[in-house]
């Protein structure tokens, strides 16, 4: 028989990615969301991709009595992979207690009911944010580099939510945890039919560049140009959805079949390679034909200078490696994006 994962925000971007991989490894999923920043179809577009329909319940992983109900209707759930986050760091900074309230207590209703219904692991979706901006001698960031004051509310809520983790599973609950800190998810489903969906006017760089691209933007503004570095844009290590996908199938494995060496373990999960803004653009271009309208704008407050991972770790211990190119990753946004507008969306 096969595995039960529950997937909370498995229609968001990762999560509905992440879905793909773990049905097309032979796990069962039962996708629990709010849809606050999604929408019921992304189910059907999990459906038309892997031939398999995963069960589906609207709820906010905040209502504990829906969210035990949910483990009553699918009994014997072994795994929980836990996306469901707010997300924008900016609104989080306006709105900070709806960010500590759906981000934490979304969490402990979870990990509350664990135990009680015999689920073996949680793997949480932490970040790279959690690092703040390393010293230049530890670049690229390993797992060890100190953990730094966070520069929002919605990374102290990655960070605080790290420690409620390992200080539930440190007072002996019986279940194993592994913390993957993502640096930045691109691009989307070779097949088009899932992608990055973003509300209103992105604040990520790649639904915006995507949207400039096809003419919902007049221009891209490239957030400074006299950082310290090569050309003076920041430097960010960009992952190919699939493959950060990939590493929670990998992940989830480990849990499961009991090989994790400790109960709480902790993995970056990025290409290793740190890539600047320009360099981006200039990849888009080079890979999609496409001349993209952009001017260099004052920095952003709050932005890292450079950040890239060290993913050694993942790679000998997970047995998982990014494989896909950046200009493969830019790709498939860009015809996330055309197919969009095929489908008349934007
Ligand atoms: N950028 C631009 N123009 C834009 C948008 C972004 O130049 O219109 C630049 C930013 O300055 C930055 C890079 O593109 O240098 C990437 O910016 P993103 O907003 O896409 O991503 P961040 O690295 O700032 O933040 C992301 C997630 C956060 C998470 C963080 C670390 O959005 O949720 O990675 O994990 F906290």
């Amino acid at each position: 028989m096969s595995k039960k994962i529950l997937v909370t925000g498995g229609t968001g971007f990762i999560g509905s990615h992440t879905t793909v991989e773990l049905q097309n490894a032979g796990y069962e999923v039962v996708i629990v969301d709010n849809l606050s920043n999604s929408k019921a179809d992304v189910v059907d577009g999990i459906e038309k991709i892997t031939g398999i329909r995963p069960a589906f319940e609207e709820v906010d992983c905040c209502d504990l009595p829906a969210l035990e109900g949910v483990f009553k209707k699918y009994p014997g759930i072994q795994g929980i992979i836990h996306f469901a986050a707010s997300k924008a760091v900016g609104e989080s900074v306006e709105k900070p207690l709806m960010y500590y309230e759906n981000n934490i207590v979304s969490l402990i209703n979870l990990l509350k009911l664990m135990p009680e219904y015999g689920v073996k692991g949680i793997i949480f979706s932490s970040s790279c944010t959690v690092y703040g901006q390393p010293d230049p001698e530890n670049l690229p960031v390993t797992e060890e580099a100190p953990i730094k004051k966070a520069e929002s509310p919605y990374g102290n809520t990655k960070q605080i939510n790290e420690e409620i983790v390992q200080d539930f599973v440190h007072s002996g609950a019986p279940i194993s945890a592994i913390l993957l800190r993502y640096f930045n998810p691109i691009g989307s489903h070779p097949s088009g039919i899932i992608g990055e969906m973003p509300n209103g006017v992105p604040a990520n760089l790649i639904p915006y560049l995507t949207q400039t691209a096809i003419g919902i933007r007049p221009c891209l503004k490239v957030f400074g140009d006299d950082y310290d570095t090569p050309d003076g844009s920041c430097i960010r290590d960009y992952i190919y959805v699939l493959d950060l996908a990939k590493a929670h199938v990998a992940a989830m494995a480990r849990i499961l079949e009991g090989k994790n060496a400790d109960p709480v373990e902790i993995y970056n999960v990025g290409t290793g390679k740190g890539v600047s803004v320009l360099e981006l653009i200039n990849t888009f271009e080079k890979c999609t034909g496409v001349k993209l309208n952009y001017e260099i704008a004052p920095r952003r407050e709050g932005d890292i200078e450079k950040v890239w991972g060290n993913v050694d770790k993942a790679n000998k211990v997970l047995g998982w490696k990014a494989v896909h190119t950046l200009e493969e990753s830019l790709s498939s946004a860009w015809n996330w994006q055309k197919k969009l507008r095929e489908r008349g969306i934007m």
